[in-house]
């Protein structure tokens, strides 16, 4: 991700100039730059709908600040104290004035709130027939995704293919989370025991950093997720590898002595793992090594991080729900071996 404070902005920015930074970082905000979370950039039908609202909504607020500034300035200019000058006569009870003055605000109140409503209900269709559905668990602190037509179930990485409707379907396996990919568009509330719904049309190929946007335990903040809105091409290809059956360890081979470990210290009681483990308290980890990113999106998948994870989870995430099982480091680097063939 992009820091609005990296050291090249901070160097370029003359010593005396550097109050100027927060100036610049809103500055570049507004204008929606490289940042891979921002609701100024919309990537989907929803988004755009929600952009185009904020915008409107921000240019009548523009015009408000001008008039009133505006009338404001005017009158302590034009009424301040003048030595010798008379005191200027005060004004009662002038109907007209009051009316105007409670008529225009409520105008103003009318052009917000009919484009903001039409904006809500736009946004709260039923899905189309056709759409592709997804239903999204949140867990503490995880999400999973399931594809029910394609028989596919995935975590943290949403993989959508661009220029299709799809529907979520939003539920939660313990509290209550808030999915929020702000490219997307406006976040939903992921209740235990509800389904909430989410329709949207993402527009272009990007992968989109998102989070979870209710307080919901310990590691709240290390909720995050990703969306890889791909080509519809790529999107089938990603499919086609995650419907495969989970891949072959080579006999006597370090991946082999990982799966017998992955049995052994009870990585199976939690998770699905091919045809050899189906429980859904963790992650599917059938095609772990295909994701980007491990641990509720929080760290890189590679061998460092998924080493560092598995020796003591609650150490990384604070809260995981997943023990430290102390493994020893010849079954760790076993396991390690084991997962990353898991493509
Ligand atoms: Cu899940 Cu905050």
């Amino acid at each position: 991700m992009t820091e609005c404070w990296d050291s090249s902005t901070f160097d370029a920015v003359s010593r005396d100039r550097r109050w100027l930074l927060p100036l610049l970082c809103a500055a570049g905000a507004a204008c929606g730059g490289p940042f891979p979370q921002s609701s100024l950039r919309p990537r989907s039908d929803f988004a755009g709908a929600i952009d185009r609202l904020f915008t409107d909504i921000f240019w009548w607020a523009v015009l408000v600040f001008i008039l009133v500034e505006g009338l404001l300035l005017f009158i302590i200019v034009r009424y301040r104290y003048r030595e010798g000058a008379p005191t200027p006569k005060p004004t009662h009870g002038h109907t007209l004035l009051e009316i105007a003055w409670t008529l225009a605000p409520a105008l103003i109140l009318v052009f917000i709130a009919v484009p903001t409503m039409r904006t809500i209900f736009a946004t709260q269709t039923d899905s189309p027939a056709g759409a592709l559905r997804v239903e999204v668990v949140a867990h503490q602190w995880w999400w999973e995704y399931r594809y029910p037509e394609l028989g596919v179930v995935t975590a943290n990485e949403l993989h959508l293919p661009a220029g299709r409707t799809v529907a979520l379907a939003l539920t939660s396996a313990d509290v209550i989370h808030s999915f929020w990919a702000p490219g997307l568009g406006g976040k939903r509330d992921v209740i235990p025991g509800r389904t909430n719904r989410l329709v949207l049309r993402p527009d272009s190929v990007d992968t989109l950093l998102g989070q979870c946007a209710e307080f919901c335990g310990a590691s709240h903040a290390n909720m995050r997720l990703r969306v890889m809105v791909e080509a519809e091409p790529a999107f089938q290809a990603w499919v086609g590898r995650q419907q495969a059956g989970a891949a072959s360890v080579a006999k006597g081979s370090l991946a082999e002595q990982g799966q017998q470990a992955f049995r052994r210290y009870g990585c199976v009681g939690c998770h699905t793992m091919g045809t050899m483990s189906t429980a859904i308290i963790g992650p599917n980890l059938t095609h772990l090594g295909s994701r980007m990113t491990i641990a509720g999106g929080l760290f890189p998948n590679d061998s460092v991080h998924l080493t560092r994870w598995i020796a003591d989870p609650p150490a990384e995430k604070p809260g995981s729900i997943m023990p430290n099982m102390h493994v020893p480091a010849g079954d760790l680097a076993a396991l390690i071996a084991y997962l990353r063939t898991m493509r």
